[in-house]
């Protein structure tokens, strides 16, 4: 789709998410053409830069961190002449005017606050004492979006003084990934897993996002976050809301923001015992948690795993399981749908149990998988095994999937042409933080402790205990 000549500013732009993610995802749709002539990024911050200087620093980042494409001097040339600086004190009076010199009249106009969340309240203010609010203005807040319902609820009403909510985008990065969207086109291009898409015919659904990475480095972010609130509250609701959301109308933002909002006020609060609370310890050349932030005593959880209920018509009876933790033994996100026994075996019990799984990989590798049980070859009567329907995206797709964009890519064309479909809403933040809070709340009630797991293994014994004790068992991981 073409993008109109725009104007995007970075609040933080010489900060490491600016480096990391934003920057090279411009210079990635710029090689794609979608960067048209006349637009501007334009980098702001405290410090005292040239563009010139800037632009040496995003010269940088893009070999630092896009790779080949960026070793090009010319194409990096050319994307940084629609690099701008202006030095800007979010809480004072410098810089507001030089950056409305740099902006178009009449263009789009988006403002990306990269910035702690400390900071956006001064931005939405400075912008609007600025006359830099007009119809075709954008910001985009990164999270985390509040750190609990009741901060969430008081930034949504200071935005809400200076934007419209329909120029408000507050990012989930998981919601911008090529997979992550192909679970809407699995669930509703398809006529084969809709009418089976519920507690009748499903036992449980698992979500596991597991990173090999610790927190060194992002320790004061971290110790007051910890796994539920960076992950579980943002992430792992998002993924869940996306599987258990009934089919919106049409995929147009409010239809789709609408669905996923009632999965979540319609989730059960979850009880002590179906969560489990982890903490990685030394191991394998890896420091503990507690080296990593610094703090001997730290009871900040790097693991989580809950047992929770959508307690509607589609899902009473169906449990989903989630799962995330830092330093666990791979990186591997996945989803998996785990449907019921038949009801009858004609085969006899010598057959064994065998059920159908559809597997999400969402990263890496990302693919579907769809297990089926056959009959075994070969002579021996009726041995069934369970073979899987392999949907690889690099083997069917090809190079269309190594072309495919990366979530930030996606998401700021995404703001760049108004389509807030993939971004969450005022009410859904809030919702997820209703049900996130008493969890959190009940830890600090009680002085939880985290159960401690070895650095790159699968995580606390007691979230495999939880799930075994119902007969069932985690998938992933340990694959
Ligand atoms: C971020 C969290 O939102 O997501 C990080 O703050 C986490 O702690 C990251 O590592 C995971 O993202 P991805 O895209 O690497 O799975």
């Amino acid at each position: 789709i073409p993008v109109e000549t725009f104007d995007l500013v970075i609040f933080g732009g010489t900060g490491d998410l600016a480096r990391r993610k934003i920057l090279p995802a411009l210079f990635k749709r710029f090689c794609s053409g979608q960067v048209p002539d006349g637009s501007k990024l334009i980098g702001a911050a405290r410090s005292d830069l040239t563009t010139q200087a800037y632009r040496a620093l995003v010269a940088e980042a893009l070999l630092e961190f896009v790779g080949d494409i960026a070793s090009d001097a010319e194409t990096v040339r050319a994307f940084c002449e629609h690099v701008h600086y202006v030095s800007v004190d979010a809480r004072g009076e410098t810089g507001w005017s030089a950056l409305a010199a740099e902006l178009s009249p009449e263009t789009v106009r988006a403002f990306y606050f990269s910035v702690g969340p400390g900071v956006y309240s001064d931005l939405a203010r400075g912008l609007e004492r600025h006359g830099l609010v007009g119809p075709e203005t954008r910001i985009v807040v990164e999270k985390p979006f509040g750190h609990d319902l009741e901060t969430a609820q008081a930034l949504n009403r200071e935005l809400a003084q200076h934007f419209d909510e329909s120029q408000i985008y507050r990012i989930d990065h998981y919601l911008g990934k090529e997979t992550v969207q192909n679970l809407m086109a699995v669930r509703f291009g398809n006529m084969l897993f809709e009418p089976l898409w519920n507690a009748q015919y499903i036992d449980h659904i698992q979500i596991t996002v597991a990173e090999t990475v610790g927190v060194a480095g992002r320790g004061d972010y971290y110790e007051k976050s910890g796994a539920m609130r960076d992950m579980v509250q943002n992430h792992l609701m998002q993924l869940l809301c996306l599987i258990a959301m009934e089919p919106p109308a049409q995929f147009e933002p409010d239809a789709v923001r609408d669905e996923k909002l009632k999965v979540i006020r319609a989730l059960d609060a979850v009880q002590p015992h179906h969560i489990v609370r982890g903490q990685y310890t030394a191991a394998d050349g890896a420091a503990a948690y507690r080296e990593d932030v610094d703090n001997p005593r730290s009871k900040t959880e790097s693991f989580v795993a809950l047992k929770c209920q959508v307690n509607n018509w589609r899902w009473a009876g169906t449990p989903f399981y989630l799962r995330t933790g830092k330093r666990l033994r791979a990186r591997d996100s996945e989803i998996t749908v785990v449907f019921k026994d038949t009801p009858h075996s004609i085969f006899g019990p010598e057959a064994g149990r065998h059920r159908n799984e559809l597997n999400i990989q969402l990263q890496p590798n990302e693919g579907i998988t769809l297990n089926v049980t056959i009959k075994e070859p070969g002579p021996g009567g009726m041995r069934l095994v369970d073979v899987p329907l392999d949907m690889s995206f690099a083997e069917a797709l090809g190079p269309k999937v190594q072309g495919s964009s990366d979530a930030y890519e996606r998401l700021i064309m995404d703001v760049i042409r108004g389509n807030q479909t993939l971004f969450m809403r005022d009410d859904e933040v809030e919702a997820a933080w209703a049900w996130t809070d008493p969890i959190i709340h009940g830890w600090e009630a009680r002085g939880d402790v985290p159960k401690p797991y070895d650095a790159f293994a699968h995580g606390p014994d007691d979230a495999d205990l939880m799930m075994r004790r119902e007969g069932r068992e985690w998938r992933g991981l340990d694959k």
